[in-house]
């Protein structure tokens, strides 16, 4: 795994987004995991200016969302759907066939999330996926205590993700206690993965997902499992590591022959 950390949260985001703009730019046919919540807001802004500014082409990308809300349909103010919409689709040129989100409003949630796991599959995988990460260290919405090789699902929320969330919400009971989510399983097939954090709220997280023993009470902690998954957080997200030097040290000696 490869930590970056950045002072800032623009600049965690700006080379987050450049990141996803160089696989976007490369594969033909690109296919991105994609994330919501308040920390990749800053990545999709950035993206929909590189599009708006520099032409970045989003016509032949395809997108999965990691999970939605049961019970939200999708032009609900805090549904999934609605914020892709607002916060990335609509300023970027991505055909809406192009768009996957899983939907919260299916009558058979078995078939669907098979289905959806079929789409992936189908689209021959997923290149690059996003992530943000809970203060309980969920990806996606894999609560502590998720199997290690879940697929797409219906998952119950944790008391402490609904309390995250209900900022988001009028009142607290409106935060939907369901929702689909892609698995760890499902997210440890992307070829790539680029995880996302900023803020003291995440640092525990963070350390314990980074430098903690690979454990379902902390999901994100599966990603040491992974080849090739990026972390780029800010400097508050990064405090609570033990090993910061070390990743600042490998970064400013990084060696300047091509990888194999
Ligand atoms: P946040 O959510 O970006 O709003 O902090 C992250 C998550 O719960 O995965």
């Amino acid at each position: 795994m490869e930590v970056f950390i950045k002072p800032t949260y623009e600049e965690m985001c700006k080379v987050a987004a450049k990141l996803i703009a160089d696989v976007v730019n490369t594969k033909s046919h690109a296919v991105l995991g994609l994330a919501t919540g308040s920390t990749p807001l800053g990545i999709y802004r950035e993206l929909a200016r590189m599009h708006r500014e520099e032409g970045l082409d989003f016509e032949h990308v395809t997108t999965f969302n990691l999970d939605e809300y049961a019970g939200l349909p999708s032009d609900h103010p805090q549904s999934y759907h609605h914020f892709m919409h607002e916060n990335f689709f609509k300023h970027i040129n991505i055909p809406k066939q192009n768009t996957f989100i899983p939907s919260g409003t299916t009558n058979n949630y078995r078939a669907f999330c098979q289905w959806y796991e079929q789409q992936i599959k189908d689209c021959g995988g997923i290149d690059l996926q996003l992530l943000g990460i809970g203060s309980d260290g969920h990806i996606g919405f894999n609560e502590p205590a998720s199997s290690l090789n879940s697929r797409t699902r219906l998952k119950t929320l944790a008391e402490s993700t609904i309390n995250d969330n209900a900022r988001f919400f009028e009142n607290r009971d409106e935060v939907p206690i369901y929702a689909i989510t892609m698995g760890v399983g499902t997210i440890l097939e992307a070829r790539q993965i680029l995880l996302v954090a900023n803020g003291k709220n995440k640092a525990r997280a963070i350390a314990d997902a980074i430098e903690g023993p690979v454990t379902c009470m902390n999901t994100a902690s599966a990603l040491q499992l992974h080849p090739s998954t990026i972390y780029m957080i800010d400097t508050e997200a990064a405090s609570c590591l033990t090993m910061r030097e070390y990743y600042d040290w490998v970064q400013a000696k990084k060696p300047d022959v091509p990888q194999a």
